[in-house]
């Protein structure tokens, strides 16, 4: 069918018969809201302590427990192999409460880092909102990270507490020596730990299930997740507890949860996303998530989806692109009907995969929602009243300035492509770079906070995505900075140089490919190549490999010595070449 056979497209927009919605959207008139919204009524959506003190994970599991959801399922867990596991809110109450606990007597002080490295499951959510309970700053890892990767962000951080599993543990003990503050790791699947490891269990075990919540200031922080910039290693993006605030009202506001919504956020935990609407948010809602282990697989995620009854899914761009390339033969095969409201994130989507969703999912669109590691919430969205241009990135939420500027941060007229700003400050922004003010700094130009991305607006006050303005690289919508792939490939013997680029590829987004020079004595075949990837994989991330390498003579370098990628880029594409009087010769 093309898109204007839908009931629901007219012009290339797809309309909302709000009549039809099943649930009234929680949020209605987005224009007069705009005017007269102010973050202080959202504060009201979370409980505080007395003395203006807060705790995020009280707002996401305490209250509840403690209230009318008690015996209400908070986790549907499914490991994607037949058994599925319910958790209310009352039952991950305790189980916070005893991590907790296990942290306290570990020694475990306020605002100490504890990293989170599992795989998704029950104790994935456990322990990272029991670190939070316990007033320490709790940190997920994304189960694909090899032992660079765990370096760098434990020793960056120095983190006193990691949680993992008798699998990914050792990737750890690879670099474990050089992690001089690591002082208790905890292995959440072992009976017999080695020497000087933990057992989750047998600590759980002996916990009282009591625990008080500790009261922070809202400035104190709550969780950070390292993230990839252009240069140099990820950076340490600090979130403050005040935060929930923002993430409550987004979840309300754009996820538009209601109490019978069960949810679902396809993204891991180690990913910001995953942190925040796929943990944080919807439960402080006091809504029913699922999670689902094991791979991404079209079967199962639309199994899923029945078996559970999803009523709102938010999910990426390049499942959405997968699960349309597997055609529309599949989905017909499943009861999908429990659906509402679907969402997407992290990459551009692209207008067919919004529209390909109408006919799929019985007149109901994929709504792009942007944000950022950064930015801790959804600042510029697609709201379920209002209808949705594809290919569109939507409008800012009430309380958010969003703007088009040029390098001077002056605002540039609608329909021109500049840098996409926002004005500081709101609720959930990060509050700082760890240890690192001038990359924080970085950010901050003109009174403007500068996303990295380009965009416009058009007449109708719709924001168009157009690139990012640096390096960092989007592979299925997951964050990669070239300088690590860079660093990580240099460690292979046979290469002595190497520039890494983000590719536009039709179903990823972008694929990584790397240009290196080789050492001598070392000549170009395809076992070379693909060991070169082994190894990247081994030692940085099973994610962020180069996909594709080319072997070269030279890398086009500046004078002070630093590869130019955009001459990477443009060569590659075919793209004009552009200014190169700082290149080296
Ligand atoms: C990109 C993910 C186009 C963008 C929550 C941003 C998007 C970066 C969109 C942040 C979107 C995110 N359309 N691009 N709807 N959403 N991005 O920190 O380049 O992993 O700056 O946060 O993803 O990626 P991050």
């Amino acid at each position: 069918m093309t898109d204007e056979d839908s009931e629901l497209m007219h012009g290339g927009i797809v309309n909302k018969d709000l009549a039809q919605l099943r649930l009234k959207p929680n949020l209605r008139g987005y224009d007069d809201l705009r005017k007269t919204f102010k973050w202080a009524d959202a504060d009201k959506l979370v409980e505080w302590f007395p003395n203006g003190k807060i705790n995020s994970a009280y707002n996401v599991i305490d209250r509840h427990a403690l209230g009318d959801n008690k015996d209400k399922v908070a986790l549907i867990y499914d490991d994607g192999e037949g058994t599925v596991q319910k958790t209310t809110f009352e039952q991950l109450y305790r189980e916070t409460n005893k991590f907790a606990n296990v942290l306290v007597k570990l020694g475990v002080k306020r605002q100490d880092r504890v990293f989170v490295f599992l795989q998704r499951s029950t104790e994935l959510y456990v322990s990272f909102l029991g670190a939070i309970k316990a007033g320490a700053i709790a940190s997920p890892m994304f189960p694909a990270f090899g032992p660079d990767a765990i370096r760098d962000r434990l020793l960056d951080s120095s983190a006193v507490a990691l949680v993992t599993d008798s699998e990914l543990v050792k990737r750890a003990y690879q670099v474990k020596n050089q992690l001089p503050d690591l002082k208790h790791i905890i292995v959440v699947d072992k009976a017999d730990t080695e020497a000087g490891e933990i057992s989750y269990r047998a600590e759980m075990d002996a916990a009282s299930d009591d625990f008080e919540t500790v009261h922070m200031d809202p400035e104190e922080f709550q969780f950070m997740l390292y993230t990839s910039g252009t240069t140099g290693k990820p950076k340490g993006v600090v979130h403050a507890h005040k935060g929930i605030v923002q993430q409550t009202l987004t979840s309300r506001w754009v996820l538009d949860l209601h109490d019978e919504d069960i949810y679902w956020c396809t993204a891991d935990l180690g990913w910001i996303t995953g942190v925040v609407y796929g943990c944080l948010g919807p439960w402080s809602c006091g809504v029913t998530q699922v999670g689902l282990g094991g791979r991404f697989g079209p079967d199962r995620w639309y199994k899923s989806i029945q078996d559970h009854r999803i009523s709102i899914w938010y999910t990426a761009p390049t499942a959405v692109r997968m699960l349309m390339a597997k055609g529309d033969d599949l989905p017909a095969k499943y009861d999908l009907t429990s659906l509402r409201v679907l969402y997407s994130v992290g990459e551009p989507l692209n207008p067919e995969g919004v529209t390909w969703a109408l006919d799929v999912f019985a007149n109901k669109p994929f709504h792009d929602t942007w944000w950022q590691t950064e930015t801790g919430s959804i600042l510029i969205t697609n709201f379920p009243e209002m209808p949705i241009k594809p290919g569109s990135m939507g409008k800012p939420l009430p309380g958010i300035e969003a703007q088009i500027v040029d390098e001077n941060g002056d605002v540039l007229p609608e329909g021109e492509e500049g840098s996409l700003v926002i004005r500081p400050s709101w609720p959930s922004m990060m509050r700082q770079i760890w240890k690192n003010e001038p990359k924080y700094n970085e950010y901050m130009r003109n009174g403007w906070y500068y996303t990295g991305d380009t965009a416009q607006i058009d007449k109708d006050g719709y924001f168009w995505y157009v690139g990012r303005a640096d390096d960092v690289i989007k592979t299925s919508g997951e964050r990669v900075g070239p300088f690590e792939v860079e660093s990580a490939l240099i460690e292979h013997e046979a290469v002595a140089e190497a520039g890494v680029i983000g590719k536009p590829d039709q179903l990823r987004g972008n694929i990584i490919k790397a240009f290196i020079v080789l050492t001598p004595g070392h000549t170009e075949s395809d076992e070379l190549k693909e060991d070169i990837r082994k190894f990247v994989k081994s030692r940085l991330a099973g994610h962020a490999y180069p996909r594709e390498i080319d072997i070269v003579k030279s890398l086009p370098k500046t004078r002070s010595g630093k590869i130019m990628r955009r001459l990477l880029r443009a060569k590659e594409l075919g793209l004009p070449i552009g200014d190169t009087s700082t290149l080296e010769d």
